[in-house]
């Protein structure tokens, strides 16, 4: 017989499973929508073949999954809303929409930011007072009773948490923010469920249909041999991976004892949370951020992270939501080394990702008063393929872990151990001079290693009382504001939210010390958020006039970005450009005037250039100072009626 060539594969595959469901649904597979599906599904089931074929290919079963998951498919696209369809088609036409130099993010917990999803409708006028086109609500669905990881262990992803509302209010606030051009964000928790979430009950029962979900054992004969490659994420909580349920068996727990691992190995559990993910995208989010990316596929002697097949699974969820929800957007949480994180971000993959790296660098910066790793990192690391973007955020509601690479720290003659000693020193109030006020998160007492907690405020200086906290935190707003990207604000930083060390009085969350930076709204900041004679007034407005400056500047948009060496250790420099500008941003980070050097500006325009900022003008073949922690935005080419030479 004829080899047959790829494409007449993929014809007869499609063809197959085409006429599987056909033979299903009977004369449901006709009309517009049905046509719409089946184009969709001709043009993505390749790649959604391609990658569940090597984690499932093997298994007599292969066939029906692939059959039930695409009737899932075509469920999900029936029962998608008409909005977000008209949603679909808006995208097609400006599929880099996230891109663009408007495009601000926000994210808070529903409970903490507004008490519940009702009320926080209610804060549109002020989400769009600061700028935001992106909110993500930290995890709003059913959580068993007690600690929940604040969200992170679902017990239901088609319910609300009853004390923040309803699915529907939920749904309510998607329509109601879409219509005021914010994009709604959520939390896909696919790595996991709760310990109550059916699923999780079923399987310790033996119900046959879900035994295989999650990796449970008999006794420690395979933890112990996962074990000895595998990170401990939460020592504090559990040593290990694995906690023993009552019955003596053993569960796979990477984070909490209640957060169970889900087993993807198994392709029903594929099926089951690929169903999950198209209701929560047609509740209307647009964008799903996959938690905890890099452990959901496990194989003994790694460790357990970024496995080759966790890019399968995400490139298959991918195919997925092309099929069934094709505006949808994923953004990748890996909190590993910077060219691990890289491997999520693609158009077919991840279309977004946190920017950890810069996030912990900048951070780094502010403590040694030097660039070196930051100008690295934006020469190095921060080049993305097209069509993609990071976001750039100062701190988020996890810990400050410090990822950069050994490899490159190297390269200045730093030691990444004890650099991250010092700098978890310095960060955790533990070093005479520092301005900051952080504490301690899971100090692992076998590999001396830690985390940091604390609001953008404590840490950059705000409760420790130090004069240039104020300019501390709008260096770092500066820096995520124009590196490229999607810039996120842990809503409560924009007006200086302190810590909150409430939290040691509440039994479920005295252990986690995340919880001193996920406080309240403090109302009293906001209400003087417009005072410039106030410290929270002085941080808003000077945050709020970055945004609408950035907003009106084209070079900010997309993500390509030139390094600029401004010969002082202290400076961070770069260019962003567009078709018709190009912006120097010049960024001190220490608390002392610096200078730099006249050489370093020679191809620089020979006229005064003018600073978005202020609207100053500077000579820079003069060379230039930069006041303590001070910014500048220099035009150094305009558009053409916009030209100030
Ligand atoms: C992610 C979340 C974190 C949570 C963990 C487990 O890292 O950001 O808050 O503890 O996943 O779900
Ligand atoms: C993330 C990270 C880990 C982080 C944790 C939550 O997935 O990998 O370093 O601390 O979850 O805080």
């Amino acid at each position: 017989m004829a080899m047959l060539t790829l494409e007449q594969q993929q014809t007869l595959a499609f063809e197959h499973v085409r006429n599987a469901l056909v033979h299903r649904l009977g004369r449901k597979a006709s009309g517009a929508q049905w046509q719409q599906f089946e184009d969709r599904l001709k043009t993505h089931l390749p790649a959604l073949l391609d990658n569940l074929q090597p984690l499932y290919g093997h298994r007599p079963d292969f066939l029906a999954q692939l059959d039930a998951l695409i009737e899932m498919a075509w469920t999900g696209w029936s029962e998608r809303p008409k909005e977000m369809k008209a949603l679909d088609e808006a995208r097609e036409k400006n599929p880099t929409w996230f891109q663009s130099e408007k495009v601000v993010g926000g994210v808070l917990y529903v409970d903490r930011f507004a008490g519940n999803l009702k009320n926080l409708q209610d804060q549109i006028p002020y989400f769009k007072e600061l700028g935001l086109s992106y909110l993500h609500l930290m995890p709003p669905f059913k959580v068993p009773p007690g600690n929940s990881d604040g969200g992170y262990a679902v017990s239901s992803y088609r319910d609300v948490n009853p004390e923040i509302g309803t699915i529907e209010d939920l749904r309510a606030l998607a329509k109601a923010l879409r219509k005021e051009g914010i994009s709604l964000v959520l939390d896909f928790i696919f790595n996991h469920t709760a310990n109550d979430h059916p699923w999780a009950q079923a399987a310790v029962k033996g119900d046959p249909a879900y035994k295989d979900f999650y990796f449970l054992f008999p006794d420690r004969t395979q933890p112990d041999i996962y074990e000895r490659t595998v990170r401990e994420i939460f020592p504090d909580e559990h040593r290990g991976a694995f906690s023993q349920l009552p019955d003596g068996r053993w569960i796979w727990t990477t984070f909490h004892t209640f957060q169970w691992d889900l087993n993807y190995s198994n392709p029903a559990v594929f099926n089951a949370m690929a169903g999950e993910m198209l209701a929560i995208a047609n509740l209307g989010a647009e964008i799903l951020r996959l938690d905890a990316v890099a452990f959901v596929w496990k194989r003994p002697g790694t460790p357990c992270e970024s496995l080759p097949e966790v890019h399968n699974l995400i490139r298959a969820f991918n195919a997925l939501a092309r099929i069934a929800a094709p505006s949808l957007l994923f953004k990748s949480e890996a909190i590993v080394h910077p060219a691990e994180v890289m491997s999520y971000i693609s158009p077919e993959e991840c279309q977004l990702s946190y920017n950890p790296l810069q996030m912990a660098l900048q951070w780094n910066s502010l403590a040694t008063r030097e660039v070196n790793l930051l100008q690295q990192a934006l020469e190095k690391w921060h080049h993305l393929p097209h069509d993609t973007a990071w976001v750039n955020y100062v701190r988020s509601h996890d810990d400050i872990g410090w990822t950069f690479a050994d490899e490159d720290a190297a390269q200045f003659g730093i030691n990444g151990y004890d650099h991250r000693k010092f700098l978890n020193r310095f960060y955790n109030n533990r070093f005479p001079g520092s301005f900051a006020r952080g504490v301690p998160f899971q100090e692992n007492p076998d590999t001396g290693d830690a985390r940091v907690s604390g609001t953008f405020a404590s840490l950059a200086g705000l409760e420790q009382g130090d004069p240039l906290a104020v300019q501390r935190m709008l260096l770092l707003f500066s820096t995520i504001l124009s590196t490229g990207g999607l810039p996120l604000i842990y809503l409560g930083d924009e007006v200086g939210t302190l810590n909150d060390p409430s939290y040691l009085n509440s039994p479920d969350e005295a252990d986690d010390s995340r919880w001193i930076h996920r406080p309240r709204r403090d109302v009293a900041r906001y209400e003087q958020r417009n005072n410039p004679n106030t410290v929270p007034g002085q941080i808003f407005t000077g945050l709020r006039s970055m945004i609408i400056i950035r907003a009106n500047t084209p070079a900010f948009a997309g993500g390509e970005l030139i390094g600029y060496r401004a010969a002082n250790p202290a400076v961070l420099g770069y260019t962003r450009s567009s078709a018709e500008q190009t912006v120097l941003v010049l960024a001190n980070y220490s608390e002392f005037e610096q200078h730099c050097p006249a050489q370093v500006f020679q191809a620089m325009p020979d006229h005064p250039v003018r600073d978005l900022l202020t609207d100053r003008t500077y000579n820079l073949r003069h060379g230039v100072t930069l006041a303590p922690y001070g910014v500048l935005w220099l035009e150094i080419r305009a558009p053409e009626s916009g030209a100030h030479a």
